[in-house]
């Protein structure tokens, strides 16, 4: 059945697909942060497989509610990991080492680099395609990375 929110059919689609991509980078955010949360190594080992896992546990709740916000708006989810590569804009490196402040670094920069694809759509979502409810959703994922990154940079000082 047709989704009759009040967006226009063409502004729907064009939201879901910025959704579909921002979806693609959370997958692969998330599937970098298990890699950290299973490989890490050190004296720190265990607090910091401890403090990866419950950012990966944050990713994956991220990825089935932006999932679900992308079918609440009439469109299917990709979820195959062939089309989450092709869509993403972050990039899966080899780290030279795997120590926690490696891996802190590498999340770091993909969680900053969300949070500035994100900010960059909040306008573009209530402005160009009337659509408050996936900017407001979008404001608070982005408020979710802050404080994930924050998280991140504090290990770092
Ligand atoms: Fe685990």
């Amino acid at each position: 059945m047709k989704t009759s929110i009040g967006i226009k059919n063409e502004n729907l689609a064009k939201v879901a697909e910025v959704l579909v991509q921002i979806l693609a980078d959370e997958f692969v955010l998330y599937t970098k942060t298990k890699k950290a949360h299973w490989n890490v190594e050190g004296a720190d080992f265990y607090n910091k497989h401890l403090f990866f896992e419950s950012q990966y546990k944050q990713l994956d709740e991220i990825t089935d509610t932006l999932a679900e916000r992308i079918r609440m708006l009439g469109h299917y989810v990709p979820a195959t990991l062939r089309e989450y590569l092709a869509l993403t804009h972050l990039s899966e490196h080899h780290l030279e080492s795997n120590d926690s402040l490696t891996y802190m670094k590498e999340l770091l920069s993909d969680h900053e680099s969300i949070s500035i694809h994100l900010r960059e759509n909040i306008e573009n979502f209530a402005v160009t395609f009337h659509d408050a409810g996936t900017s407001d959703y979008i404001t608070g994922l982005l408020e979710m990375h802050e404080k994930m990154a924050w998280m991140l940079r504090s290990h770092l000082k």
